[in-house]
């Protein structure tokens, strides 16, 4: 088939890298709104409310398996057109590309690094949540029946520094993956312009580092003024 034939061609692999990596991006953006509720002055209510949400709305829950898949699609297309680079590059010319940014260079490095973070993040909340017998989330109720006091979790959590400084490896990493990635995304998929792509990479650029600077508030403030 036409499509099969597109998305395994070496155009369709990049092709995939960006719509999965465009839906990353968005992913990232409406964690981090929800998130962000936990700076609420209401002993984590509004967050426990907003987590037991997403947790158990079916439509949410059906977006999440296309979460898993869009991250793993993304992960292993990326190592294999990596590996392939490498390859093709070693024949090629024995001296060093000395063109684009370190991120660009060190994409699939940069994205082990988010992987290994995903792993200390999801083991630690989500499979805590949904599954460790040994780790039951306290509940709480406000009114409308009991739901896990998810709050509590992510404070315990964010007050080990261990953790603290994991999340805040990660999230340089994603800076410097979102660095490139970002604008990388709209080139491959051909959405150049003379007078949009300076915006393009200037808005990449801002939403790099912003985005990861968001997420960094919430350890550190647990951290330093939670604990
Ligand atoms: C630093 C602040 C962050 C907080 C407080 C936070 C909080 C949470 C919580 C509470 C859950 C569990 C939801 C549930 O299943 O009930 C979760 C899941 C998840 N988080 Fe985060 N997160 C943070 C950063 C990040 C970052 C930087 C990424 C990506 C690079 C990320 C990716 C994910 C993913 C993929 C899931 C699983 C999605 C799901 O099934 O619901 N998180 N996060």
């Amino acid at each position: 088939m036409w499509i099969t034939r597109f998305l395994t061609s070496s155009i369709g692999k990049k092709w995939v890298m960006s719509l999965t990596g465009l839906f990353l991006i968005v992913f990232l953006l409406v964690h981090l709104s929800g998130n962000l509720s936990i700076f609420y002055p209401d002993a984590g209510k509004t967050f426990n409310i907003y987590a037991d949400f997403m947790a158990n709305n079916p439509i949410i829950g059906t977006i999440g398996f296309g979460l898993y898949a869009m991250i793993l699609i993304h992960a292993i297309q990326g190592v294999l057109l990596s590996l392939k680079n490498k390859k093709a590059k070693g024949q090629a010319y024995a001296k060093r590309d000395t063109q684009g940014s370190w991120a660009s260079k060190n994409m699939a490095l940069l994205g082990i690094l988010i992987l290994a973070f995903l792993f200390i993040h999801m083991g630690d909340f989500w499979w805590k949540v949904k599954w460790a017998a040994d780790s039951p989330i306290v509940a709480v109720d406000y009114g409308n029946g009991e739901i896990g006091n998810l709050y509590e979790r992510v404070v315990i959590s964010f007050s080990k520094p261990w953790i603290v400084i994991s999340y805040i490896v990660g999230l340089i990493g994603l800076a410097f993956h979102l660095w490139h990635g970002f604008e990388s995304a709209f080139q491959t998929l051909g959405l150049n312009h003379k007078k949009y792509t300076p915006l393009i990479s200037g808005l990449g650029k801002l939403y790099s580092i912003l985005i990861p600077l968001g997420y960094a508030t919430m350890p550190l403030y647990i951290l330093f003024f939670k604990s």
